[in-house]
């Protein structure tokens, strides 16, 4: 838990939403806006003066062919690597590029969810809970009894798994793929993040736990915050998504409002894009 949400009682619930930013300073129209972003890797050309804002309650969908840039656009907008150029601003303010990281994006309230990388796999979940974030009592040991209970509220209420035979104890290699990403948007919604951002959280999985993960985007929306949600399956994308954004060969080339176009119309268009690339 970090200074910057202040007033917020770990043991008292999961989601308290005593200063929480997102609610404490109304003087901000976007989470996150990038400006004129360019990312190059040698001669490659990731992304393209690429200019992306994502409001509050407001959950993004960021769509395109592999090798798009769409994990490359996450990357610089959570402080996993710095753009080329261009600005980042968050809740409108500007970031430096070369103090941003991702430590700096979580003490921000930005959470990013990687299908594979975000959960230790050995270690039990409670541990998971709380990397980089120990809960220490005043001679500086982990306070091991407060952070299980924690992580219980979290399991019981956050994510719903209630009976599905996991506890707190369980290592995160027993979990399915669908538990491990409820596990990981769990621990996200818990440190109360105004931005969750998640790549390819349903890569995988089966139709069951695909189920779970879109119903725990839509509780990241309806809990207040804002979402960038990567996602192949364009039908699972369309159903949850507020605004799809098209990213083409590094470049931001439409923005689509689900109700504007079907999942059809949607295909039909992102292959005729691969098509434009093949000429
Ligand atoms: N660390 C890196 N070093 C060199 N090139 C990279 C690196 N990361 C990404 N790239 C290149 O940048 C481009 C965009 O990659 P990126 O991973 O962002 O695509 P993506 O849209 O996430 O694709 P996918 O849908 O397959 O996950 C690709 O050409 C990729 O090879
Ligand atoms: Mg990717």
């Amino acid at each position: 838990m970090n200074a910057a949400h202040g007033g917020t009682d770990r043991l008292g619930g999961v989601v308290i939403k005593a200063g929480n930013p997102a609610h404490s300073s109304p003087h901000f129209s976007d989470i996150v806006r990038m400006e004129g972003v360019q990312k190059y890797f040698g001669a490659i050309h990731a992304l393209r003066d690429v200019t992306l804002k994502v409001g509050r309650n407001e959950i993004v969908g960021l769509i395109g062919d592999n090798g798009a840039g769409k994990s490359t656009l996450i990357k610089v907008m959570t402080g996993v690597m710095p753009p080329t150029s261009g600005r980042i601003f968050i809740r409108d303010q500007p970031i430096d590029p070369d103090d941003y990281s991702v430590r700096m994006a979580h003490d921000l309230s930005i959470e990013t969810v990687y299908q594979d990388r975000s959960l230790a796999d050995k270690q039990p979940l409670w541990r998971n809970f709380f990397v980089g974030r120990q809960i220490t009592n005043r001679f500086g040991f982990i306070n091991i009894k407060k952070q299980k209970a924690i992580a219980e509220e979290i399991l019981l209420k956050s994510i719903g798994f209630r009976g599905a035979g996991i506890t707190v104890d369980s290592t995160v290699a027993q979990l399915s793929g669908g538990e491990r990403q409820g596990i990981a948007i769990g621990r996200a919604m818990h440190y109360e993040a105004d931005l969750i951002v998640l790549d390819e959280p349903t890569a995988a999985l089966a139709v069951k736990e695909v189920r779970k993960v879109l119903d725990f985007v839509g509780k990241i929306r309806d809990s207040g915050r804002a979402c960038v949600y990567i996602e192949h399956n364009l039908a699972h994308v369309h159903e949850v998504a507020d605004r799809l954004v098209v990213l083409d060969r590094g470049a931001v080339v439409a923005e689509i409002k689900p109700e504007d176009m079907t999942v059809a119309e949607l295909t039909d268009y992102l292959i005729s894009l691969q098509h434009q690339a093949d000429d």
